[in-house]
């Protein structure tokens, strides 16, 4: 049970960090619902979204159709090819042009990995995918790992991959003590009461 948590806490934390360490093999595909989606409805939706009476440039990124959409003989999106895509070159110019999107006033401003995972997702060919909720669930092939005496269960497997990808190993685990002070903060923020 414990163990359980402190894997479960543990893969949170990974995926926190994920900003960081996204190039692994694992996770070199870029997926749109995890990647994309998130970064064009944080920074680009509020302009170019599913509400046409906040719509800029008649432009949207919530259909493929609109990104792949013709624009007078360019397009914003142009799958495989990123020097040819206005979204690229847009999110690209100097912080002083007019021409940078997110539009400097509007106080959005993309990381360099979320650039270059735009990039990269235009070039593997700009996917789109439904909403996560009306996917239907696959199940994932169970990673192989090279420190197999770890992993207890499936689960166990994926942290390890994520880990060795990192280059990270996971410590000795701790004693029931440290482990039951560990889940008390966790939960409540506060250290166990001395008994
Ligand atoms: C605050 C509103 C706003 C946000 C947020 C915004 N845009 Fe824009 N966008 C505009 C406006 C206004 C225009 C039209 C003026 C222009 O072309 O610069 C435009 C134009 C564009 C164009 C050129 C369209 C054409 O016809 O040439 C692209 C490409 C674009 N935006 C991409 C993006 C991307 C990608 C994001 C998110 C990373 C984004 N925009 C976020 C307001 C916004």
């Amino acid at each position: 049970m414990l163990r359980s948590l402190s894997i479960w806490f543990g893969v949170m934390g990974l995926f926190l960090l994920r900003d960081n360490c996204f190039s692994l093999d694992n996770f070199k595909t870029v997926e749109f619902n995890r990647d994309i989606r998130p970064i064009l409805s944080d920074k680009c939706f509020s302009c170019h979204g599913p509400d046409a009476n906040h719509r800029k440039a008649n432009l949207r990124f919530d259909m493929r159709q609109g990104a792949l959409s013709d624009l007078g003989g360019y397009a914003a999106v142009v799958p495989g090819s990123p020097e040819k895509s206005e979204l690229i070159s847009r999110i690209h110019t100097s912080k002083s042009s007019d021409e940078l999107m997110p539009p400097l006033k509007s106080g959005k401003q993309l990381s360099e990995t979320e650039k270059q995972l735009l990039k990269d997702w235009i070039s593997q060919g700009a996917e789109y995918e439904e909403h996560w909720a009306y996917i239907q669930l696959q199940r994932p092939p169970i990673p192989k790992v090279m420190k197999s005496s770890w992993p207890t269960g499936a689960i166990d497997r994926f942290v390890m991959a994520r880990l060795e990808h990192e280059n990270v190993f996971p410590s000795k685990e701790a004693d029931a003590g440290t482990l039951i002070r560990r889940l008390h903060i966790d939960l409540t923020g506060m250290p166990p009461p001395q008994i």
